[in-house]
């Protein structure tokens, strides 16, 4: 029976996986590197040093910088991605995700947060919807990032629940192996190629209705 969901962060509850995108292309130019969107593909859920990594090796440069220069690197980024998402308001959640909230809470599910994101527990303050999560899982406590399953591991326990009682939501593939992989029910947002590997998906957030999720799940 499910009695929980354990939501990604970026590009489910809001799209900043737009802002990472756009912050991560501009840094990349700024050192000679064009990556696209079919690229970033890879990043998504990717730690922020890891994803720097990706995009030096993509642009053929990834023995040019020193481990110092990198934590620069990244930090740039960083620094270009809070510009947008200082302007992050509760009008920036996804579609359909305030009503999604709304009915877990209503049907009695609790929910958690499994982002790789640093940022993650200011910008559910900013959407103002932190205090409808029992728990966000702490990036920094992880040994291992997404594809391995150890994030939604964190965040069913915060939870006091088993996988098994949960569905994992996620925009990224890594994401959704980390999932899978974690014995959870996995529902992929995004196009049926990237999302191939989940157990249900959705187009867009607009289309994550409760309901049907537990019920695919239950019925799995
Ligand atoms: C999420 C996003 C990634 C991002 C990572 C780290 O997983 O999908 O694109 O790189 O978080 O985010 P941070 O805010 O810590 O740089
Ligand atoms: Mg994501």
């Amino acid at each position: 029976m499910i009695k929980g969901l354990v939501l990604d962060l970026d590009g489910v509850i809001t799209d900043t996986a737009e802002y990472h995108y756009l912050a991560w292309k501009s840094l990349a130019e700024k050192i000679g590197i064009d990556i696209d969107r079919t690229f970033n593909e890879q990043l998504k859920g990717i730690s922020r040093i890891e994803s720097l990594e990706l995009i030096l090796e993509h642009g053929g440069k990834d023995q040019s910088y020193s481990e110092e220069e990198k934590e620069m690197l990244a930090g740039k980024k960083n620094d270009e991605y809070k510009t947008f998402i200082e302007r992050i308001t509760p009008a920036d959640l996804c579609p359909g995700m305030e009503k999604l909230l709304l009915d877990a809470k209503e049907a009695g599910l609790a929910l958690s947060v499994a982002s790789a994101s640093k940022n993650a527990s200011t910008i559910l303050e900013q959407l103002q919807v932190k205090d409808q999560f029992t728990g966000v899982v702490d990036p920094n406590s992880l040994k291992n990032g997404k594809p391995n399953p150890e994030i939604f591991y964190k965040g069913a326990e915060l939870l006091g629940l088993s996988p098994a009682e949960c569905i994992g939501i996620e925009d990224a593939e890594a994401g959704i192996d980390a999932i899978n992989d974690a014995g959870m029910f996995s529902v992929g947002v995004g196009s049926k190629e990237s999302m191939k590997a989940a157990n249900y998906f959705v187009e867009n957030t607009e289309e994550l209705d409760l309901k049907k999720m537990i019920e695919k799940a239950e019925n799995k």
